[in-house]
This record gives C-alpha cells, structure tokens and sequence, in this order.
C-alpha cells in the first residue's frame, strides 16, 4: 500500500513553514511530505508526516516518491526568488522551470495510478508582470492577470512560463495524440504580491524590504532600504497568503474561470513602511540607498493588482488590511520574537 499524503516542495521556506503550521492543525488532512534540499527546521518536525531531503531535479528520487507515496495535492513552493535569480539565470530555470514541469510530471503519474485529479498548487509572483516605465505604473489602474505581463526579471519570466505549463497541462495535454487523454492535472495558482511574515525572513527577494525593514528595527539594527521611499508594490501577510493557498485547492473546479489568480492585500509606498516601523520602534535606524537595478526591478512590478476574479470566483478576501496586519500581526509577533 501506498501511503496517501500531501506533497508540499520548499516546505522549508517561509511560506511552506505557513502551510505545515495550518495543515497540521486541521482535522482529517492526510500527513504532509515533505522535499526540500535543505530538510526542514527540527521544530517543525513534528508537525509533518515525512521529510525528504533532496532536490527535484533528481528524476530518480521523484520516481522513487511515486512508487511509494499516493499524492493527491502538491504544493510546488521551491524556487529560487527573484534576487537569486539575477545571480544565476540558468540555474533558476532549472530549478524553477525544469523542477516544476518534473513536478507536472510526478502530478500526471499519481493521477494515471490513482484514476483521479491530482491538484498542483502553484504559487506565482507580481514579478510576473513587467511595466514598461514609471509613468505607466504610477497611471495604471489595479493591474489584472492578463494586463502587463512582459516580467523584466529571470524569475518572472519563469513564473509567468510556468502560469502557462500549467494552463497547458490542465486543458491541452498532448492533444495531438491518437487517443487524446487528460493529464489528470487540475492547475492552480496565485499571483502573490510581497509576502510579509512575521517568524520567518525571506531570502533572496527583492520585495525584501519590507520585511527586511521590519526584522532589522525589531532586532535594533540599522537598515539601508534598497528602494526609493515612494517606490510601491503590493504586499500581503503570511496568513492571508497560506489561507489563499488552501482555499483555491478547496475550490470546487467547477467555480473557477481560470488557473491563475491575483491575490493581494495592501498597496503601499517604502516610505510608508518606514514611517509604521519608525512608530513602532522609535529607535530603528532606516535609511533609504537605493540599488539601482533592484530598483529597476521594483519599477516593474505594478503598484496595485486586481483580484477580482479570485473574490468572485471563490470568495476571496484578505483578513489583514494594512492596519490589523501592522499593529494586529506584524509588530506584535514580531516583538515577541526578538524579545
Ligand atoms: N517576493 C518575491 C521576490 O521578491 C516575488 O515573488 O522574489
């Protein structure tokens, strides 16, 4: 027999810490695999049924998972971020693009084994979208998902690539066979904005500095932001990402239009952010150098997304405004940490 679980790659980044954290804490969830080539942080051990350390590039340990595991949810969370990505272009298509379609690929065998869908969950970035120069974001209105989407960065040309093998997966599979077939692949993914956590620190982002900002006042060091102050991106809390996350892979399918979703929260200017750290740690020191071709790249990303396709189609909405996710999440839990 096979053991039935929830696949989660990357579980060890901030935003897999987030799902294991939920999904351990729910009721009649299979146990959660996980793979990552970094295995998982001791004190999240517990909380899951398996740990894998390897990398899904290795074709032969994605055999072996299989064989042995029957899966009938992935969350696909490994990649390199967008930072990283500038660094080592070729890599990051092999791990974001080639990983993911080895990924694809595991999905359409555990669905060929078991007869049944096999949902992949996949999240995407606001790095998707490339804005043709700053008259153009400061002008546009919320971006939606079909809206700008000429990324400038290696990691959302991958991201926005991948949107599409999913979309190819899902309803065109080799559709030119004799005997057309589905992949049995039911693709799912969201479009995040900057991801904030409060426990967790990304690496490797370039929408790192708003987190960034706030870990460093927290710890009392000094910060140089690497943005101007009235650069704007949108940003999230990680609750409201890892609750995103769960609620498309419970969507019923036949609710959704489409296989990609924005998802987003708060928009709001580095300056700002600033200003509600400042207030909060009256003795951060941040200051603002700018480097100019991470802040090429944030010029990029639009400054609003339009999630109403995910809010119509099934019912999503934020919890955590800017206001609750400051003084409610932020800088309360983050207190604690450092204290
Ligand atoms: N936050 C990510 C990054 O900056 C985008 O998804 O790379």
């Amino acid at each position: 027999m096979r053991t039935k679980v929830i696949l989660i790659t990357g579980a060890n980044g901030e935003v897999g810490h987030g799902l294991i954290e939920q999904l351990s804490s729910m009721k009649n969830m299979p146990a959660v695999l996980v793979l990552d080539i970094r295995g998982l942080e001791p004190a999240m051990k517990s909380k899951v049924g398996e740990v894998l350390v390897g990398d899904i590039l290795d074709t032969r340990l994605l055999g072996t998972l299989i064989s042995e595991y029957e899966i009938d949810t992935i969350y696909h969370l490994a990649a390199l971020l967008s930072t990283h990505s500038e660094f080592r272009p070729e890599a990051a298509h092999r791990v974001n693009v080639q990983g993911t379609v080895n990924l694809l690929e595991v999905a359409i065998e555990q669905a060929r084994i078991s007869g049944r869908p096999v949902k992949f969950i996949f999240p995407s970035s606001v790095a998707a979208y490339g804005m043709p120069d700053l008259e153009t974001k400061k002008k546009a209105p919320p971006v939606s998902e079909d809206q700008f989407t000429m990324p400038t960065t290696m990691y959302g040309c991958n991201k926005l690539y991948c949107e599409h093998l999913g979309r190819y997966y899902t309803h065109y599979y080799r559709q030119l066979a004799d005997a057309p077939q589905r992949s049995g692949i039911d693709f799912r993914s969201l479009r995040f904005p900057g991801l904030i956590s409060a426990t967790t620190l990304p690496t490797g982002g370039t929408s790192d500095y708003g987190p960034e900002m706030l870990h460093a006042a927290a710890k009392g060091a000094p910060y140089a932001c690497f943005v101007r102050p009235d650069t704007e991106i949108p940003f999230m809390a990680m609750p409201d990402a890892i609750r995103a996350l769960l609620e498309l892979a419970a969507a019923p399918r036949e609710t959704l239009s489409r296989t990609v979703y924005n998802v987003t929260s708060f928009s709001l200017p580095a300056g700002e952010i600033a200003d509600l750290v400042r207030a909060a740690f009256p003795s951060a020191e941040i200051t603002f150098d700018p480097h100019p071709q991470r802040q090429g790249i944030v010029d990029t990303w639009p400054a609003q997304m339009d999630d109403s396709a995910a809010r119509r189609d099934w019912g999503w909405q934020p919890h955590y405004d800017l206001q609750r996710a400051f003084h409610e999440y932020l800088i309360p839990t983050i207190r604690q940490r450092y204290a």
